[in-house]
């Protein structure tokens, strides 16, 4: 058995318990204190939401957790509403009996050929406003899933990219406010995106929610990484996991992918040399992809994410912009926010101004390609 794992959530001995976190979080929660906890894609917020939820489960918290990370529309919104309130063990009969109101409307399908059940959802040909109708309907009527609930709704920036200028955030806000036994927690990865949507008066969700950057990892991780190699005989020195920490920008994931790669590799004393090898190769996967998205960038901005991936923070120093061919700041400037509007770049949690990569693999394999 390989002791990492990573691409879905993780749990169980999978996942290195963050206990200040959970403490800070469920206390805000447990005051109905709404909550939006903002890290970068991959660091760990779904896995940690799925394992704070079991806690309050236990504590009788009704908690359904709403995915919209693929939606496009409203319709899809409210399918992945109907698919977190699929009835639960743990819903409680008035919860039970309130959501067979909406049977009707989620019917499950049996396929005659296949003989599986699909979730049919009989508003495939509602039209939009009964679409919204239904959503403020199955939102209110939350206030009958129990007494004290928690909704999820995870990477909710998803909803500033629906073009209703603005209808679910005002929607979502207005139920905050009026729903006596519901607290929200969001979690979301696009920072930009976010502090907007929180910052800004004239949007609905303006200061709803206390905010929490989600943290990295510090020691214990490191810890934990060398543990998990015991397990199966491994000799990792730890400058090897600092290595690769510091180059995955702190990624839980990458770190865990690269150490699954280690550990499948068969080795058995591993230094900075084999973690240079497999990352190498994990990058080179992705090589085309990454080739892809650069070919679709204008020049300047191509210039400005080489000049980040390769300088890091200095990115606005004077000195640079020469070496890159770069005309003047201002051009830095627009180039970085087209690329946080592809959702290239996002700002740093700490520190003003400061960009990092979405994805620490692009930025790895745009230094290595354009290393002399
Ligand atoms: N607490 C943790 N302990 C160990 N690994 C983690 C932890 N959190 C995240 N990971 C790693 O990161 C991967 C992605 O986690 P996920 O929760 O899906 O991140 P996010 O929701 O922020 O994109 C997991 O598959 C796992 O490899
Ligand atoms: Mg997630």
């Amino acid at each position: 058995m390989n002791p990492f794992k990573f691409g879905d959530p993780v749990e169980g001995e999978y996942y290195l318990p963050r206990p200040g976190l959970d403490r800070i979080v469920h206390q805000f929660l447990t005051n109905r204190i709404h909550v939006v906890l903002m890290g970068p894609r991959r660091f760990g917020k779904t896995s940690f939401v799925l394992n704070l939820l079991k806690k309050l489960e236990a504590e009788g918290y009704a908690c359904p957790f709403i995915d919209i990370f693929n939606i496009t529309s409203h319709r899809d919104f409210l399918q992945q509403v109907f698919r977190a309130l699929k009835t639960k063990k743990s819903w409680t009969e008035s919860a039970k009996k309130w959501l067979s109101n909406w049977r009707p409307k989620i019917s499950a399908d049996v396929d005659p050929i296949s003989g599986q059940t699909s979730f049919g959802f009989s508003f495939d040909r509602s039209s939009e406003k009964e679409v919204k109708e239904m959503i403020q309907d199955v939102l209110s009527g939350l206030k009958n899933l129990g007494e004290k609930v928690v909704l999820v709704i995870d990477e909710f920036q998803k909803i500033t990219e629906l073009d209703d200028q603005g209808w679910l955030e005002a929607t979502l806000r207005t139920h905050m406010q009026q729903l006596p036994n519901t607290v929200f927690l969001f979690t979301g990865s696009r920072k930009s995106l976010i502090s907007d949507m929180l910052n800004n008066s004239s949007r609905p969700l303006y200061r709803s929610c206390q905010t929490i950057d989600f943290p990295s990892f510090d020691e214990e991780l490191i810890d934990w990484v060398i543990e998990r190699f015991i397990k199966v005989d491994v000799d990792i020195e730890r400058d090897a996991i600092y290595f690769l920490k510091k180059i995955v920008q702190d990624t839980p994931n990458y770190i865990q992918m690269v150490c699954f790669h280690l550990v499948a590799a068969g080795y058995k004393k591993i230094g900075r040399r084999e973690v240079e090898g497999i990352l190498k190769n994990v990058v080179g996967q992705n090589a085309y992809a990454y080739q892809t998205l650069l070919t679709s960038l204008s020049p300047i901005q191509q210039r400005v994410l080489r000049l980040a991936a390769k300088e890091g923070k200095q990115i606005f120093a004077k000195e640079l912009l020469n070496k890159y061919e770069i005309s003047s700041g201002p051009a830095v400037s627009s180039a970085i926010n087209a690329l946080k509007r592809k959702g290239i770049l996002d700002e740093e949690a700490t520190g003003r101004g400061m960009v990092i990569f979405d994805d620490p693999l692009f930025a790895i394999w745009l230094k290595e390609s354009f290393s002399m």
